[in-house]
């Protein structure tokens, strides 16, 4: 696990946005797994930023989102749907076609999710994997105790994550209590990982993630044992680390890799 601490958000932002752009100029018909949340904005905001320069091209590139609210019509303005629509889709040139988020909204949930995990073979796998993680080490909705090879599949939310995201809801009552969320297994297969964390709140997890035990209790910390998984924070999201000068070190000596 490679350990990038950033003096800000926006240079995290930047330097995530910058590993997304390599993967996409070694290949262009890339699979991305995208992440909504309020962490991932910035990123999002450099990759349009390099689209309208003319400098990154999506019209090749196939999409997975990893997780949607059960309930919420994709109408909804706090729909992942709505979410990625505003914050990236409007913005790129992916062919919508190409585009693919949970249904909150299917009768079906357990043939929508085997789909779902279906299409994501028939294109190939995940080829770069954006995460945020919460406040309780998740990754996607997968709560403290998911199992870690877990599947695409309807998920109940922690009672800390309602918390943590009625902040985007007029009141408590109005957040999902239901998702349907990529498993760890899912996303344990997807070639590289980029997971992003900011702000004081995450320190914790992000410590128990990156230097605690491997636990379902902290599904963030299967990513140790993923062969390329990168994390990205900001100062304060790394104020609990324990190996923070090494990680620091680290980047500082890192040899620049050739660049074509
Ligand atoms: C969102 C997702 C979640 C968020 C996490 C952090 O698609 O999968 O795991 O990444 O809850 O959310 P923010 O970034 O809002 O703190």
């Amino acid at each position: 696990m490679e350990v990038i601490i950033c003096k800000t958000d926006d240079e995290m932002s930047r330097a995530a946005a910058e590993a997304v752009a390599d993967v996409l100029n070694a290949k262009p018909n890339a699979v991305l797994g995208m992440a909504t949340g309020s962490t991932p904005l910035g990123l999002y905001q450099q990759l349009v930023r390099m689209h309208k320069a003319g400098q990154l091209d999506f019209s090749q590139v196939t999409t997975f989102n990893l997780d949607e609210y059960v309930g919420l019509p994709v109408t909804h303005e706090q729909s992942y749907h709505r979410f990625m629509h505003e914050n990236f889709f409007r913005h790129v040139n992916i062919p919508p076609q190409n585009v693919h988020i949970p249904s909150g909204t299917t009768r079906n949930y357990r043939a929508f999710c085997d789909w779902y995990e279906q299409r994501i073979r028939e294109c190939g796998g995940i080829d770069v994997q954006i995460l945020g993680i919460g406040s309780d080490g998740h990754i996607a909705f997968n709560e403290p105790a998911s199992s870690l090879s877990s599947r695409t599949r309807l998920k109940t939310l922690a009672k800390s994550t309602i918390d943590d995201n009625a902040r985007f809801f007029k009141s408590r009552d109005e957040v999902p209590i239901y998702a349907i969320t990529m498993g760890v297994g899912t996303i344990m297969e997807a070639r590289k990982i980029l997971l992003l964390a900011n702000g004081k709140k995450k320190a914790d997890a992000v410590a128990q993630a990156v230097e605690g035990p491997v636990t379902s209790m902290i599904t963030a910390s299967a990513l140790q044992m993923h062969p390329d998984a990168t994390v990205y924070i900001d100062h304060e999201a790394a104020g609990k680390l324990k190996m923070r000068e090494y990680y620091d070190w680290v980047k500082e000596k890192k040899p620049e890799a050739p660049r074509v």
